[in-house]
């Protein structure tokens, strides 16, 4: 793919050093465009030399090859890292002064910026509009990091870390290749739409302590419920993910907790939950159904005695049903709105949907995403086919095969239209 990646200029443009590291190791070509406040914090050498490309920040170099207009032209992502005020100002207004705005202002590529800047920058009402104009323009503006700036002063306004922006801006651009060539007329219609709602999504899969060093645990990876996060902060929503052992870049602009058992994802779920104000519950993660009855403080032995081939038995002991518990506990205010996922693998009594229909009436939940699983199916692929489930219709939709983003986008279509 080819990336052009905007560094503007704040203290933050060393971390995009290695932005640009990880999208040239992923077999990306990239060309930097810095800003001439950029190359006070980060020289042209350090941009030639990891990009091994030549680079410039005027439109007067390299007049021939019209390079103020290709560069967007011929782009696949136009990624800004960090994006300043001044940048997201200057873009906001289609200002055209230098060779990263000709640039931003020419393609036609999927842009995401990625701010850093002191919290009062960040919201200033300058700086508010916008962010919320280029948003409603369809540029995706990453939420920045809440956490240390520059001086000892700290609050939102911190570069998010490297890999999460590599990762939101690729998600963005598969998203966009997916969808097919973009309808440069105009915003997407509703792209802010979970705007001033609460989003509280649980990820990946419990693991059951049984010892020190062993757990029970799943297969689950976290893809799914990381897109179905990241899609609602896409949309505007403040997003809580609850995480449950998910090796995977933590989404940007999102709040994480993470967890390991179901006990720990029930106890940080329920403490969300009584804090008020969560509009939407979507259960992704894959709990655990059982855990080990007994937790031993040390290592279970491997017995030696002479011909004593004996292993030890494990009981097991049922954990709350999380999802149920919240439906229960909401009681008749019917909010909020919560999601359930069921994995199926479908038996001799039914198969996946069969089961599914069944699940979401025990289960009471509003919406039910139900798919078939197996060793190699669902589970860490990023790819999967879903079924949709409501308790007040009969019609089930299917979405897929697609990749797992695509399927967080046609949830979220289908919450949205629910929600009051
Ligand atoms: O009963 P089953 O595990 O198939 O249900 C799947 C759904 O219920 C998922 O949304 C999962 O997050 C949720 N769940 C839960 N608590 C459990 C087991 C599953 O909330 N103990």
């Amino acid at each position: 793919m080819r990336v052009v990646l905007g560094v503007a200029g704040g203290i933050a443009a060393y971390k995009a050093a290695l932005v640009l590291r990880l999208l040239t190791e992923a077999g990306h070509q990239v060309t930097v465009v810095p800003t001439e406040a950029a190359l006070h914090f980060v020289g042209v050498a350090t941009w030639e030399a990891l990009s091994g490309a030549p680079v410039s920040t005027q439109v007067w170099d390299d007049i021939p090859s019209v390079r103020h207009v290709r560069l967007g032209q011929e782009a696949d992502l136009v990624l800004v890292a960090p994006a300043t005020a001044d940048l997201m100002a200057r873009a906001a207004h289609g200002l055209a002064d230098d060779l990263l705005t000709t640039t931003l202002l020419a393609t036609h590529a999927p842009v995401v910026l990625a701010p850093a800047m002191h919290t009062e920058m960040w919201l200033h009402p300058a700086t508010v509009a916008n962010v919320a104009l280029l948003r409603e323009r369809g540029v995706t503006v990453i939420e920045p990091a809440c956490g240390r700036l520059t001086g000892t002063d700290s609050g939102p306004g911190r570069l998010p870390e490297p890999e999460a922006i590599v990762h939101e801006a690729l998600t963005v651009a598969a998203g966009a290749a997916a969808r097919g060539p973009v309808d440069a007329s105009g915003p997407q219609p509703d792209h802010l739409d979970l705007a001033g709602r609460h989003v509280v999504v649980s990820a990946g899969g419990t693991r059951e302590p049984l010892d020190p060093v062993r757990f029970l645990g799943n297969r689950s990876s976290g893809k799914q419920g990381y897109a179905v996060a990241q899609e609602a902060a896409r949309r505007g929503a403040r997003v809580t993910l609850i995480c449950a052992n998910v090796a995977l870049p933590v989404p940007a602009g999102c709040d994480v907790v993470p967890v390991e058992s179901a006990l720990d994802l029930h106890r940080e779920m329920n403490a969300i939950v009584a804090r008020g104000g969560v509009d939407v519950i979507v259960m992704t993660a894959a709990v655990a159904d059982f855990r080990p009855a007994h937790y031993a403080e040390q290592k279970i032995k491997k017995t030696h005695g002479e011909g004593d081939e004996s292993a030890p038995v494990v009981e097991l002991v049922r954990n709350p049903d999380i999802l149920a518990g919240l439906v229960q506990d909401r009681g008749v205010a019917g909010t909020p709105y919560i999601v359930g996922f069921a994995a199926e693998t479908g038996d001799e009594t039914g198969d996946v949907l069969s089961h599914a229909r069944a699940k979401l009436t025990r289960k009471g939940c509003d919406l039910l995403v139900a798919n078939k699983v197996g060793i190699s199916q669902t589970f860490g692929q990023d790819t999967s086919t879903v079924h949709l489930l409501w308790p007040y219709s009969e019609e089930t939709r299917t979405i897929g095969p697609t990749d797992k983003s695509r399927i967080a986008i046609a949830i979220w279509d289908a919450v949205v239209a629910d929600l009051p």
